[in-house]
């Protein structure tokens, strides 16, 4: 198969390295990619939002399959644009319909699915600009803190969580006004969840799907889970809450009343479902829907998998999936992500980054690097995701933190507390 992914972080470099494992897997192309896919494949200076420039790459490499790494690209429709497009609509797209991809794109669209579904998850109410008034009214009836969540996508930065009804009422107010643009012309208000979270992911052709390995995230900047929201600072997989029983509950309350529900709405899903959960005293609940994999998990799923990505993909293109086998690695997974300083707020990009070569036993993925003149240099928040194998979570976490010291680059961070909590 010649195959295009699209994307340029961390989770494309390790579905690009699972992706040139597989013997099905006779071309890769990745659009844009980095300085790290490289090494996995042929990387195309296409852009993954230009459906025209993607298009005319299919048509003359000869492209049997897409595979959408990042969400964008979905929630403007990818999966569609290929459907309705005569010369596009006989390669498939790994990933959901511009309909499916609302579970991402629109939290109250979420919000509604999940209740029409009964899906476990957080009470909440949406309000526009002309029900600022009834929001207001609606948040006095919370406990604090108070969550409010952006409609639309914010490049992951649609959530506030605030502690008192004043400063609630005032982001409130700042969101509906046009706080994140269009993207928070409607706020979800929602009841504030306690527990530990966890990462699960399907793949799924739209009649069966199979679970992958999960993984938690480590999202703040800071060690100790304090400071700004990142994207991800790292991952650990399996994660020990997550047990067969919990596991049980998950898919019987949330994953196959999921599927059934898009298959029951009508709705086109032949892709990755990524669920946010959270543990409330044992009972998962779903924080977030995304349409995707995660960052950095796919950086320790993708360990964890044993079977042929590509023999799934085509399962999931043709609709076989329930005859695939999935196997994983008993190991355990971890990533330390390396970033830059600054991040997330304003960091400097274009810094050499030295001693990759240097390292031994663990995997490097690269997030936000280049190719410049020879060099790989910064190009990102999140520079480089160093993930590693173990008998358990602390020998995979040994051999990480070890492994980045190897790496420089001007102003390197990372935290240095992945998994302690577990
Ligand atoms: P989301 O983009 O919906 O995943 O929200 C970003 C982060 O905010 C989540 O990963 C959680 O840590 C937190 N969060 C979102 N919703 C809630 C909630 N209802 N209760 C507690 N924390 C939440
Ligand atoms: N690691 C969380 C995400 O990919 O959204």
């Amino acid at each position: 198969m010649k195959i295009l992914l699209l994307g340029s972080g961390g989770r494309e470099h390790a579905l690009a390295w699972k992706i040139a494992q597989s013997p099905k897997c006779e071309k890769l192309y990745i659009a844009p990619g980095n300085a790290g896919t490289l090494n996995a494949g042929e990387n195309v200076n296409i852009k993954v939002n230009d459906f025209e420039g993607i298009k005319a790459f299919c048509i003359e490499k000869d492209i049997t399959m897409v595979v959408v790494g990042p969400e964008d690209p979905l929630v403007n429709g990818i999966y569609d644009f290929f459907q309705d497009d005569a010369q596009l609509c006989s390669i498939p797209v790994i990933g959901p319909s511009k309909k499916g991809a609302m579970l991402e794109g629109s939290k109250d669209f979420a919000k509604g699915f999940m209740l029409r579904h009964g899906i476990p998850t957080a009470a909440y109410r949406t309000f526009t600009n002309e029900t600022l008034a009834e929001g207001k009214a609606f948040l006095h009836t919370l406990r604090p803190p108070y969550v409010l969540k952006a409609d639309g996508l914010c490049a992951g930065k649609g959530v506030l969580i605030v502690s008192t009804i004043e400063e609630a009422e005032r982001e409130l107010e700042k969101m509906l006004g046009g706080m994140f643009g269009g993207a928070s012309s409607r706020v979800v208000i929602e009841e504030f969840l306690s527990g530990i979270e966890c990462s699960v992911f399907v793949l799924t052709d739209g009649q069966s799907y199979k679970i992958l390995p999960e993984a938690k995230d480590y999202k703040r900047i800071g060690e100790g889970d304090t400071g700004l929201n990142t994207g991800g600072m790292g991952s650990v997989s399996p994660v020990p809450f997550a047990n067969k029983e919990w596991m049980q509950k998950v898919e019987d309350r949330i994953i196959r009343p999921t599927v059934e529900g898009l298959k029951a709405e009508g709705i086109d899903y032949k892709g990755f479902i990524f669920f946010g959960l959270i543990n409330v005293d044992g009972e998962p609940k779903v924080i977030e829907y995304n349409v995707r994999m995660g960052d950095p998990e796919t950086e320790t799923v993708m360990l964890r998998l044993k079977s042929d990505l590509v023999d799934l993909f085509e399962g999931v293109a043709t609709g076989t999936l329930a005859q695939k086998q999935i196997t994983f690695d008993e190991r355990a997974a971890v990533c330390v992500m390396m970033v830059s300083g600054g991040y997330p707020g304003s960091y400097k990009k274009g810094f050499p980054i030295t001693g990759i070569e240097d390292v031994e036993g663990s995997i490097v993925f690269h997030a936000g690097t280049e190719m410049k003149a020879e060099q790989i240099v910064t190009n990102g928040g999140r520079v480089i995701a160093v993930s590693s194998y173990g008998k358990d979570k602390q020998e995979a976490l040994q051999k990480s933190f070890r492994e980045a010291q190897k790496i420089q680059f001007q102003d390197k961070y990372f935290r240095k507390d992945i998994g302690a909590d577990l």
